[in-house]
């Protein structure tokens, strides 16, 4: 029987896909020890979003999370996605930040570390690799799939031949867009399983309605590992539903490993919980429905959304279509960077300044700079020459890698948050997010004095 492993994204990529990453823990502890016998190839449960939304809204300690998971489902493989360089933030950190947030990352849990650089520069996913592999982790090495002129499908396998001689133990392609047609993903997989020996993962969103037939295309070209999401958290901006994948690869042939009993309890513990976010508004329908927007803009799903609500509260709606314009054009200005975070937010509100301001790079983000200075790594195309020296001035661009450029902060760190960080972990999640980690430990603080004054109300003795 031919084998494919099914990773279940419910905890981490459905979740942030479909409600801003907005599900606290305790939601879904119960179902964890369930979770745990359903033969998953693994749960994606962490990174991502996962750690500054728990930050930032949810008052939860990402570290503790991954602790009680690692806790709840102590059979299955837990993964996460790693932005390289950025590790879970938005800009470079220096290689020891990086090393140690790999480290603590194994140490509470992880087994599988998706690693992936918005730019697919290979210098920035070499140390996040380095320490996983010597940590005894699985790297995925991804590419971060987009449609332009420079992205053919042979760059794509030789990055991904790179990426094997780097050590990594899977290939991931990873789609975030959705605008993988099942023509593209026959080709890429074939391409890259040529190039390399090890398992090849896609990852994609069923965003403009493609990712069932593509899943089917890989499938047929020998794809080892496809990501899936509990049904009733499934399709829409999501992942494509575990229970039918397994349903139907299951009847030509394939082992999934999965138990299609237990994927049942799952999504009846789901259901629910679907259904609550729905009613409250924190689940807004259009992302479980189709949007074939994205194939004609090449935009994905969430960047579209960021438009909107950006525009919506400038109170400038009337300009979504000039905004719709010119993202295409300035993701061609900046040497055509995949959409993926960072640089989706990077060059959606670019766009969006330049349509405003009525005039091109006349208001420029801090950001679009450190891009063109190179701060991110090398653009897969050409930046536009005179938009460099626009956006640029008398700044200077950035020579060799950016992050041997950056001084060792973790030791210094730690020094200054004597007293408030209680371990390592949280002095990298102040590293890494330092104003909101900031609000969360003044919270926690007066959360616990508030507790400390209940236990000391004195006790009746009778
Ligand atoms: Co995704």
């Amino acid at each position: 029987m031919k084998k494919i492993g099914l990773t279940e994204t419910v905890l981490r990529d459905a979740n942030q896909s479909l409600i801003a990453t907005r599900l606290p823990f305790d939601m879904f502890a119960d179902i964890l020890p369930t979770m745990d016998k359903a033969g998953y190839y693994s749960s994606e449960c962490w990174g991502g979003a996962v750690f500054d939304v728990c930050l930032r809204y949810l008052n939860e300690d990402p570290w503790e999370r991954l602790r009680k998971i690692r806790k709840g489902m102590p059979n299955t493989k837990l993964q996460m996605l790693l932005r390289g360089q950025n590790i879970l933030g938005y800009k470079h950190y220096p290689d020891e930040v990086v090393r140690m947030f790999v480290d603590k990352s194994v140490d509470n849990g992880i087994d599988i570390i998706r690693i992936f650089d918005a730019l697919n520069d290979i210098r920035n996913i070499e140390v996040a690799t380095d320490e996983a592999i010597k940590k005894g982790a699985t790297v995925s090495g991804t590419i971060s799939y987009t449609q332009s002129p420079v992205h053919t499908i042979k760059a794509f396998a030789d990055y991904a031949k790179q990426m094997e001689n780097l050590g990594v133990q899977t290939i991931c392609i990873k789609d975030m867009a959705g605008t993988m047609s099942p023509d593209e993903a026959t080709e890429l997989i074939t391409a890259i399983k040529k190039q390399v020996k090890i398992p090849v993962v896609l990852h994609t969103h069923c965003t403009t309605g493609m990712a069932y037939m593509t899943y089917y295309a890989a499938v047929e070209a020998g794809v080892d590992v496809i990501d899936t999401a509990t049904s009733c958290f499934s399709g829409g901006t999501s992942q494509p539903s575990t229970e039918t994948i397994h349903y139907a690869l299951t009847q030509i042939g394939y082992d999934t490993g999965l138990d299609a009993k237990v994927l049942k309890e799952v999504n009846d513990f789901f259901k629910p919980i679907r259904d609550q976010f729905v009613k409250e508004g924190k689940l807004d329908p259009k992302a479980l429905s189709t949007d074939s927007d994205a194939l004609v803009y090449k935009i994905p799903g969430g960047m579209l959304s960021n438009l909107i609500s950006q525009l919506k509260a400038q109170n400038a709606m009337d300009k979504f279509d000039a905004v719709l314009e010119e993202t295409p054009k300035v993701r061609e200005d900046l040497g055509y960077p995949p959409l993926v975070t960072p640089m989706s937010q990077m060059v959606g509100v670019q766009a969006t300044a330049n349509v405003l301001a009525g005039e091109r790079y006349k208001n420029i983000s801090k950001e679009v700079i450190a891009y063109c200075r190179g701060e991110y790594g090398t653009a897969p195309g050409k930046i536009n020459e005179e938009v460099k020296k626009k956006v640029l001035g008398d700044v200077k661009p950035v020579e060799g890698r950016y992050a041997d450029s950056l001084e060792p902060v973790f030791e210094k760190t730690k020094e200054e948050l004597k007293g408030i960080a209680r371990n390592d972990e949280e002095v990298l999640s102040y590293i890494a997010f330092p104003q909101v980690t900031e609000k969360y430990f003044a919270a926690r603080k007066e959360r616990e004095e508030k507790v400390v004054k209940y236990t000391i109300e004195p006790i009746k003795e009778d």
